[in-house]
């Protein structure tokens, strides 16, 4: 082909989008571009529609996809919102809230994009992204006892930042992928609600800084940033990660995971085991990660007295700084990597995954594991990570705040699938080894409701197309239990026209 063919294909699209655009009325992108920029005219310094992408620009896919972490949620025949609104400060929510409101567009509120089945960048009408990656600040206070941490912060960032400004002496306790959006132990926070109105704990009411808690913000207001509590830590954690397949030591597995289920939600508060099973060369491993506050001496000493058929030794147990201990739960081998690289916001690696939860109140018994081993060798692509409860979680009563999983529970289980390769049939045997085993799991875990975690978003637990107050209940008591009734009448004073949502938000009641 030579440059002439070039030159008329060039002019024939020309051609073909005045055409267009003198034909088709405008989009709905560039109506809510036109209705955020007639607003009262924000900060001159960041005007609004250098931060609004609609999919005519050509930044919007990857401004999209830049915090998708579930590759399930974003191919070809994903529905993409109308715009993006990159907020770059307060002004900028409160004029997205503003026309999305005018326009009748659902909002997304999306901070680090992890959640499981895509609610804060996905919808089945038409809807508005509003990203808060470009609201990162941390901010720490004198005594280095709190910091105010902006929505959009990761926790890589405030862990790393927190370590770096105590001199390893506090930190945050939080999940454990550092690019997950801020959460967890909060003290004040500032918030836009429904109204575009800035609000901190004082203004917005009590009740409805309870439901922030917990409760899931989205429903109720976006979050500008948190105030969040530090935590002394000591010099030195010490960490391992020990493996039985089969057999560990002369004890098998199944007598291993008996006596963890013992121990684990009763042993030293300073002392966390997390509990993988998972299948290795057709047989059951399971994987138990501990995180200890203190040295290694003081740790065997515990393990020897309370759980001395793991036999974990003087050699497993690694001492590190908290902040190493990050890299750890990553699974990154000691040294070999320097703590910064909790700040890069790229993952390694893109996956496609699915993820259910439940709790359990009751040890299984021997009978139950020889079961739940045998569905897990049939469905080799699941694991289960089991986490105990126990310890702090129990001193705090279920209404404390909006999350209710408290007192009561051993552990919450996380079933989990990744994979690697797209297409439909390999989605499907995942997914369905996933419900297999999560169905296998009913006589062992808890009933009437089947509770479930909130961060652990699950769509198959119920979801809400109509918002009716009916729908939202099914998922609503699973999630909150007997916390749910509140929430939706604190919804019903903060949001009463439902403004704020989506697919399992917290409903306002029937009469409206
Ligand atoms: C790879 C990976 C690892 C994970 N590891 C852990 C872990 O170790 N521990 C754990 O507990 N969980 C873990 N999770 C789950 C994770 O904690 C939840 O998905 C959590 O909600 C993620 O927060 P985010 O800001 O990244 O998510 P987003 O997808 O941005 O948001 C999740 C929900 O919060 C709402 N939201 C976001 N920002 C705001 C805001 N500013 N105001 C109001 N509402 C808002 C969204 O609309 C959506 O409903 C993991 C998830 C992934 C994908
Ligand atoms: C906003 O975008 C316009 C057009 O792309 C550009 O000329 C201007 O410098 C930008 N303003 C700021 C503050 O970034
Ligand atoms: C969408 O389709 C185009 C071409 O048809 C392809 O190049 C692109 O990779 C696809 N994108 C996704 C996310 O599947
Ligand atoms: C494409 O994404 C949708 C969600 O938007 C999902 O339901 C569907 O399974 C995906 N398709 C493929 C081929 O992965
Ligand atoms: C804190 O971070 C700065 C900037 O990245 C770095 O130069 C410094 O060495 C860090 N200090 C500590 C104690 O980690
Ligand atoms: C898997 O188990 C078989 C039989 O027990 C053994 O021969 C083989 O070496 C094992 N493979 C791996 C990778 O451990
Ligand atoms: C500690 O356990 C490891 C196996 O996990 C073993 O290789 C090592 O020899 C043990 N060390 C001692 C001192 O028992
Ligand atoms: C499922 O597990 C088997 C055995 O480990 C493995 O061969 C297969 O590739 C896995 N499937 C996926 C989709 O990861
Ligand atoms: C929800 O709405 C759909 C159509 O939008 C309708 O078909 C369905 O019956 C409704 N369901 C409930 C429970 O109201």
């Amino acid at each position: 082909m030579k440059s002439p063919t070039i030159q008329t294909l060039i002019i024939s699209v020309f051609l073909f989008t005045i055409q267009t655009s003198l034909a088709s009325p405008p989009t709905l992108g560039s109506v809510f571009t036109q209705c955020i920029i007639g607003l009262k005219p924000s900060n001159p310094c960041s005007p609004i529609q250098n931060f609004t992408y609609t999919p005519q620009n050509p930044k919007f896919l990857i401004i999209l996809n830049n915090y998708v972490r579930n590759l399930r949620y974003f191919n070809n025949t994903t529905r993409k919102p109308i715009a993006i609104v990159a907020a770059a400060d307060v002004t900028h929510i409160q004029a997205t809230i503003t026309c999305a409101k005018k326009l009748s567009l659902q909002l997304r509120i999306r901070s680090g994009g992890h959640d499981y089945d895509g609610l804060s960048y996905l919808s089945t009408v038409d809807f508005v992204v509003l990203d808060m990656f470009n609201l990162r600040s941390i901010e720490f206070g004198r005594k280095l006892d709190t910091a105010w941490v902006q929505s959009g912060a990761t926790l890589g960032e405030i862990y790393y930042g927190v370590a770096n400004k105590s001199n390893d002496l506090r930190g945050f306790p939080a999940g454990i992928c550092p690019g997950l959006g801020a959460g967890g132990h909060f003290s004040d926070a500032k918030i836009v609600d429904a109204k575009g109105r800035v609000l901190d704990r004082t203004s917005m009411g009590e009740d409805l800084f309870w439901a922030l808690r917990g409760g899931g913000a989205a429903s109720f207001c976006v979050v500008l940033a948190w105030k969040i509590k530090l935590v002394p830590v000591p010099e030195k954690v010490t960490v391992f990660n020990v493996e039985a397949v089969g057999k560990r030591g002369g004890v098998n597995t199944k007598e291993l995971v008996v006596k963890w289920q013992e121990i684990a939600d009763k042993i030293d508060n300073s002392l966390f085991i997390r509990l993988t099973l998972s299948t290795s060369n057709k047989t059951v491993k399971a994987s138990f990660m501990g995180m200890f506050l203190g040295d290694s001496s003081r740790l065997l000493e515990i393990m020897t007295k309370e759980f001395p058929e793991l036999g974990l030794n003087k050699t497993e147990c690694i001492e590190m700084k908290w902040i190493e201990s990050v890299l750890f739960w990553l699974s990154i081998p000691p040294g070999t990597a320097p703590t910064s690289v909790m700040l890069n916001r790229i993952p390694q690696k893109q996956i496609y995954l699915k993820r259910k939860s439940d709790y359990v109140q009751k040890p299984i018994s021997r009978t139950g594991l020889d079961a739940i081993f045998k569905v897990l060798l049939e469905n080799e692509n699941v694991t289960m990570a089991w986490n105990p409860y126990g310890g702090r979680m129990s001193e705090i009563p279920s209404t404390e705040t909006a999350f209710p999983h408290r007192a009561g529970n051993k552990f919450k289980i996380q079933y989990a699938a990744n994979w690697f390769v797209p297409g439909e049939e390999v989605a499907k045997e995942c997914m369905s080894q996933t419900e297999r085993v999560f169905e296998a799991m009913t006589p062992y875990v808890s009933k009437n409701p089947r509770e479930a975690f909130l961060n652990y978003r699950d769509v198959d637990i119920g979801t809400s197309l109509n918002s009716t107050y009916e729908e939202g209940k099914v998922y609503g008591v699973k999630y909150f239990k007997n916390n749910f009734e509140r929430l939706v009448s604190v919804k019903s004073r903060v949001d009463p026209d439902n403004f704020f949502r989506y697919e399992q938000s917290i409903p306002v009641p029937s009469s409206h």
